[in-house]
């Protein structure tokens, strides 16, 4: 058994002059996490650092820089799973929380395992967190992309509130000296984009998590696989963690982060659970994206049927972490 984290920024089209942005927010997001794997933390708080670090990154979708609904909100999705004690902690539809893994993570050791919208943003508050203007969570970018409208078709939006929103936002930051604007990684914004990190500690703990804005465009209270355990993520001591990014209707469907898990129960290496769950997605549905693995040995894997995703993984044996596309 050895240590290790994977990490992903999201299926779907990255194009080439995208890639570095890409492979540099995911190899940042696998060093935070392994930092804290090396000096023989847990893969609790190595997971947290990794999401963290992809959420506060606009070029992902989730956190800061994740796409709108079609009312031109932000409603994040989040869930983390602990493998050894079967904890799960999600929140869904949440328009006030900067970081969801911090608070899905806070959930995770409640009573609870999924809690939704105004409840979750009560829950967060009353666990000490701050929640911010839902302006905050708005870029420049994925503003003017809803306001052009996602598809064709869509029209074109005005949005007076989310103006007023936005020029507050744009006054506190530039108060506080910071311009954190940054285009997304995908060049086809409507899709995808979640990000997603599976980590494994010194004791074999296996965490997995995954953070989203959604589909683009998106129905006020839609929600799909992100915090839904067994469909966008799932973890468990023994056999592996999983993390998924694409058409969560889909990963829903065929609750596809336990396939994997499944497939690992029965003998298959992480990549060849990985890949047999890719080619079911891409058999019984018309649903595109990828996912990463961690089998309980610490070992690898990951397959897409999406142009690309990012990626990026380090063990034991590495040098440094491998990042890709
Ligand atoms: N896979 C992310 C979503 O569909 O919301």
């Amino acid at each position: 058994m050895g240590r290790a984290i994977i990490v992903h920024g999201g299926a779907g089209l990255i194009p080439p002059e995208r890639f570095h942005a890409a492979r540099e927010g995911c190899r940042a997001a696998a060093e935070a996490g392994w930092q804290i794997l090396a000096a023989g933390g847990s893969a609790l708080d190595a997971i947290e650092a990794a999401i963290v670090t992809l959420e506060n990154d606009p070029g992902f979708n989730a956190g800061t820089g994740a796409v709108l609904t079609s009312d031109g909100r932000v409603q994040l999705d989040c869930g983390i799973m602990n493998g050894t004690s079967l904890d799960v902690g999600a929140i869904a539809g949440v328009e006030r929380i900067k970081n969801p893994v911090r608070v899905a993570r806070a959930v995770l050791t409640s009573p609870h395992v999924l809690l939704v919208g105004a409840g979750a943003e009560e829950f967060a508050r009353e666990s000490g967190f701050t929640l911010c203007d839902p302006g905050d969570l708005i870029t420049p970018y994925q503003y003017a992309r809803w306001q052009h409208g996602y598809r064709p078709g869509d029209g074109a939006h005005a949005g007076a509130e989310l103006d007023a929103l936005l020029a507050k936002r744009d006054a506190k930051s530039s108060a506080n000296g910071h311009n954190a604007e940054s285009e997304p990684v995908h060049a086809d914004d409507t899709k995808h984009g979640t990000v997603g990190a599976v980590a494994i500690d010194d004791d074999g703990n296996i965490v997995a998590s995954a953070s989203t804005g959604g589909r683009a465009g998106k129905h006020l209270g839609r929600v799909g696989d992100t915090p839904l355990p067994g469909c966008g993520f799932y973890a468990e001591a023994g056999i592996g963690g999983i993390s998924c990014t694409g058409d969560g209707e889909d990963f829903i469907r065929l609750l596809l982060a336990k396939r994997v898990a499944d497939y690992l129960a029965t003998g298959l290496s992480a990549q060849g659970a990985a890949t047999a769950a890719i080619r079911l997605l891409g058999g019984r549905t018309t649903g595109e994206g990828g996912l990463i693995v961690l089998d309980s040995n610490g070992r690898v894997g990951y397959a897409r049927n999406s142009a690309t995703m990012a990626h990026a993984f380090m063990c034991d044996d590495m040098p440094a972490p491998f990042a890709g596309v």
